[in-house]
C-alpha cells in the first residue's frame, strides 16, 4: 500500500491482534509491523499465525504467534503474558477475531446464536479484560473490528449484528472507565472488505456484483484501508479519540440491507 503516513507511527510498541492469521487482522497486523510495532498474533490455528509472522519477517518487523481460542480466558491470558515476556511490554490490542455465516433466524440454533456471540462479543471482552492489567501500565490503545450490520437491521444476520452491536456499547462503557488510566477504546466498522473470508461468506456469487453497484463509492472496500483506519485511531493522530466507531464502509450502511433482502428473495 502507499502510505499516507510518517514513517515508524508505532515504534518501540508491542501489539497483539487477535484474528491475526487472515484477512483483516493480518493486514493490520502487517501494518503495525511496517510502522515498527512488535506483533503477537493469536488465533486458533497455528499454521495460519505463523505464515502471516513469517511474511512480517520476511519484510524486516517482529512477530510472535499465540495459539488461543478467544472463548477461552484462561488460555488468553496466556497469550497476553507470553507476549509481554517475549516483548516487554503492551501497548495496543486489536479484536479482530469473529465467525459469521448466514442463516434465517428461524432456522438458527441456540447453539449457532451462542457461538457467535461468544466468538465476537464475548472473546472481544476476554481479550479486553485480559490485556487491561498490562495495557494499564503506561495507558494503551484497543480497537475492535466490529461491522455496520450492528446498526444496519439485516436479515440473514441476527446473530453477527447482536454480536457486534454488543461491541460498539462495549466500546463505549469501556472507554468511559478507562480514560482515567490511559487506555483508549474505539471500534471500525467496515463495509464489505474485498478478499476475505468474511465476504466469501457474506456474498458468495452473483451476489458481490449487485452489492458492489449499490454501494455509493461503487466498489468493495480493501484490507489495506482498513488497517489504514486502525493505524489513524492507535496513533498520535487519534490521541483525543475515543468510544468511537469509524465507519470505513464506502457509504454502505446508508443504503441498507438491500443486498441481503436479495439473498433472501424478499
Ligand atoms: C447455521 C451454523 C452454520 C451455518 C455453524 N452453525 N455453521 N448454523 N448455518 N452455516 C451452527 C452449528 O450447527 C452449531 O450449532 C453452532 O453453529 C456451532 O457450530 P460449530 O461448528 O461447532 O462452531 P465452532 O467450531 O465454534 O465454529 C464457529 C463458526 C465457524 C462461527 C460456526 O464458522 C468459524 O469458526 N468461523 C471462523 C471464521 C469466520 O467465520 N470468518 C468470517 C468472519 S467475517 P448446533 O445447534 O448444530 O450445535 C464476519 C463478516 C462480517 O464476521 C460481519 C458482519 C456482522
Ligand atoms: P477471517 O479471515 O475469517 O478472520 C477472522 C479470524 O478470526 C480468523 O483468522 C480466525 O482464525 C480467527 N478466529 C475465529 N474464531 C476464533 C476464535 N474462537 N478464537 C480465536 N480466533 C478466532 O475474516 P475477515 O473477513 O478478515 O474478518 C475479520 C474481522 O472483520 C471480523 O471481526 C469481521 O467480523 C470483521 N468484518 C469483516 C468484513 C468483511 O467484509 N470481511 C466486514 C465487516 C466486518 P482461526 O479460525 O484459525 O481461529
Amino acid at each position: 500500500m502507499q502510505t499516507v503516513f510518517a514513517p515508524n507511527l508505532l515504534a518501540g510498541k508491542v501489539a497483539l491482534v487477535t484474528g491475526g492469521g487472515s484477512g483483516i487482522g493480518a493486514g493490520i497486523a502487517k501494518l503495525f509491523a511496517e510502522h515498527g510495532a512488535k506483533v503477537s498474533l493469536v488465533g486458533r490455528t497455528v499454521q495460519k499465525l505463523e505464515s502471516v509472522a513469517g511474511e512480517i519477517a520476511a519484510a524486516g518487523g517482529e512477530a510472535m504467534v499465540h495459539a488461543a481460542d478467544v472463548r477461552d480466558f484462561a488460555l488468553l491470558d496466556e497469550a497476553f503474558a507470553a507476549t509481554v515476556k517475549r516483548f516487554g511490554r503492551l501497548d495496543l490490542l486489536v479484536n479482530s477475531a469473529a465467525g459469521n455465516f448466514l442463516s434465517p433466524a428461524a432456522n438458527l440454533s441456540a447453539n449457532g446464536f451462542r457461538a457467535v456471540i461468544d466468538i465476537d462479543l464475548c472473546g472481544t471482552f476476554n481479550a479486553c479484560r485480559a490485556a487491561f492489567p498490562h495495557l494499564s501500565k503506561q495507558g494503551g490503545s484497543i480497537v475492535s473490528i466490529t461491522a455496520t450490520q450492528a446498526d444496519v437491521p439485516t436479515p440473514l444476520q441476527v446473530h453477527a449484528g447482536a454480536a457486534k452491536a454488543g461491541i460498539a456499547k462495549l466500546t463505549r462503557d469501556l472507554a468511559l472507565e478507562w480514560g482515567r488510566v490511559g487506555i483508549r477504546v474505539n471500534a471500525v466498522a467496515p463495509g464489505p472488505i474485498e478478499n476475505t473470508e468474511g465476504m466469501s461468506r457474506l456474498a458468495p456469487g452473483t451476489t458481490a456484483d449487485s452489492l458492489k453497484k449499490r454501494v455509493p463509492l461503487q466498489r468493495y472496500g480493501t484490507i489495506e484501508e482498513i488497517a489504514a483506519a486502525v493505524l489513524y485511531l492507535v496513533s498520535p493522530a487519534g490521541a483525543y479519540v475515543t468510544g468511537s466507531t469509524l465507519l470505513v464502509d464506502g457509504g454502505t450502511s446508508l443504503i441498507g440491507a438491500g443486498p441481503f433482502l436479495d439473498m433472501m428473495g424478499a
